[in-house]
């Protein structure tokens, strides 16, 4: 029984900035009894411009941290380290550990769409992920992937003109509707942030948040293999990291999510 299962250990979240953050939220609303370590790794920002070799190191680094931090699960809440990190990585923890991506893939696949659209990093377009998934589960769909540019960089505020910045997005939507697809995912966490600017071409039910069926799969995973904390009480503890400015970090993810400790720096040694 759920009930008597009891687990204290974090869990651990981890992501370039405040993007994961976005997932973080969701699974708050299916599981607010767990304790979180959540790293944003600022110093790295934005991953979507980084080789796979950079972004292996860094999911190296992070792991060895929340392995320090004796996590009993790590969620990547990062879309471009679950397309390019995860596969070196996956096998040398004893924890589980959560791609978005991977996980979330089968249950997109399987909801019978033929023609899906994915806005994700450069990074993760280019690995092909999404479209590898999916097509696991569905062989006959067809994907359409493309990068938001400089996307990333209106969230965390370091585009240097968000005006132009915000007329990309107007482009890349419109190039995406040409595709007609019968949805678009949102393959980079960061995204969901600028459902306000996508809503304003195309209609809020066309976008498909990854994270809501994430957060559902890692619940009854973590219940199937009893580590989860189903102690009834909301007093569990948020940790914040980030490899740097953290000031910026609480300030750029105010509109979403309250962190409300400021987040102490780590200085990953990768
Ligand atoms: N939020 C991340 C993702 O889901 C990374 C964004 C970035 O830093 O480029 O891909």
């Amino acid at each position: 029984m759920m009930e008597e299962i009891i687990n204290n250990k974090p869990i651990g979240f981890f992501d370039s900035g405040v993007g994961g953050l976005s997932v973080l939220s969701r699974f708050r609303e299916v599981l607010p009894s767990e304790n979180i370590i959540y790293y944003g790794d600022t110093i790295h920002l934005p991953y979507g411009n980084k080789s796979k070799e950079e972004l292996v190191g860094y999911a190296r680094g992070i792991l060895n941290f929340m392995q320090k931090m004796e996590v009993k699960a790590v969620v990547i809440a990062c879309n471009t380290s679950s397309a390019q990190a995860y596969d070196s990585i996956k096998d040398k923890y004893d924890f589980p550990i959560y791609p978005i991506i991977q996980t979330c893939a089968k249950s997109i696949a399987n909801t019978g769409i033929n023609r899906v659209g994915v806005f994700a990093t450069e990074a993760t377009v280019k690995s092909g992920k999404y479209t590898e998934e999916l097509k696991k589960y569905n062989p006959n769909i067809k994907v359409k992937e493309l990068a938001g540019k400089s996307w990333v960089g209106i969230v965390e505020k370091t585009s240097i003109n968000i005006v132009q910045d915000r007329n990309n997005i107007k482009n890349e939507i419109a190039q995406m509707l040409e595709f007609t697809p019968e949805k678009i995912i949102l393959g980079c966490t960061h995204y969901p942030y600028l459902m306000d600017e996508f809503t304003k071409y195309a209609p809020e039910d066309l976008f498909i948040d990854p994270a809501e069926v994430f957060v559902e799969y890692i619940k009854s995973d973590l219940i199937n293999r009893k580590i989860v904390n189903a102690a009834n009480n909301r007093d569990s503890y948020e940790k914040f990291y980030v490899s740097s400015k953290p000031d910026e970090f609480v300030k750029n993810a105010k509109i979403f999510y309250d962190v409300k400790t400021l987040p102490i720096i780590v200085n990953n040694e990768y």
